[in-house]
């Protein structure tokens, strides 16, 4: 099982959109996917209210039942687990990173935004585990933003996907519909950048033993 932590101490990043679209990305790879949802504001678990499908399972937990709700993923043959959580909770988003095996962090493309990741940078060192910046929201004919942000985060040790999410009004609608990108317009573009940022996902999971016996 890879349990995969979508931390950032801003809000309005991302975190829920990427939690959501990627677990939904799992399931249409053939793997059994879960949010465990780890903001008391709860909006993951709230599209799953709307959503008329099963699956992937939403489940929303104060964190400190995020040991048993992992052990109950494990048991119930979850395989892929994403961590959404909410922004100003160092103490939650620690928690999250050190049952991870990987860390997410979704940023917008701004100078400021990059600089505000240090914090959240910071969490996934102490977590000692490996951690990736996702840029989100890119405006469009953006150039050069990508070259840019990588120097902006590799102050911090870090690496930005090679993958960039565009701003697209796709995803906001997909969400208040109870679905992602990929059922709401599934030949549309945010639909083909979310299953290449999965892919790229895929690639960069640590391949830990256990991760390796369950592939
Ligand atoms: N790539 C995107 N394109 C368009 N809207 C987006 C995108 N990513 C996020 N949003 C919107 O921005 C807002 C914040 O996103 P959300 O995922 O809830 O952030 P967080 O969970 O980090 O607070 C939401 O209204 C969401 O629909
Ligand atoms: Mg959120």
């Amino acid at each position: 099982m890879h349990i995969i932590a979508i931390l950032s101490q801003k809000g309005g990043t991302g975190k829920t959109t990427l939690s959501l679209h990627l677990a939904v990305a799992a399931e249409r790879a053939g793997h059994v996917a879960a949010v465990i949802d780890l903001d008391p504001q709860a909006s993951a678990a709230g599209w799953k209210d709307s959503r008329p499908g099963e699956t992937p399972v939403v489940v929303s937990i104060p964190a400190s039942r995020l040991p048993q709700a992992l052990e109950v993923a494990r048991q119930g043959g979850a395989e892929m687990i994403f961590l959404d959580t909410a922004p100003h909770s160092s103490e939650v988003a620690l928690a999250a990173a050190e049952a991870a095996d990987l860390v997410i962090i979704p940023c917008r493309a701004g100078i400021l935004d990059l600089r505000a990741i240090g914090a959240t940078a910071r969490l996934a060192k102490i977590a000692a585990k490996p951690a990736h910046v996702v840029l989100n929201a890119m405006p469009p004919r953006a150039t050069n933003v990508l070259a840019d942000a990588r120097e902006a985060v590799a102050v911090h040790g870090l690496e930005v996907a090679p993958i960039a999410i565009q701003q697209r009004a796709a995803y906001a609608h997909a969400l208040t519909a109870g679905q992602t990108a990929q059922e709401y317009e599934p030949d549309g573009k945010a639909a083909e950048e979310m299953a290449q940022l999965y892919a790229w996902l895929r690639q960069v999971l640590p391949a830990s033993a256990e991760a390796l016996r369950s592939a």
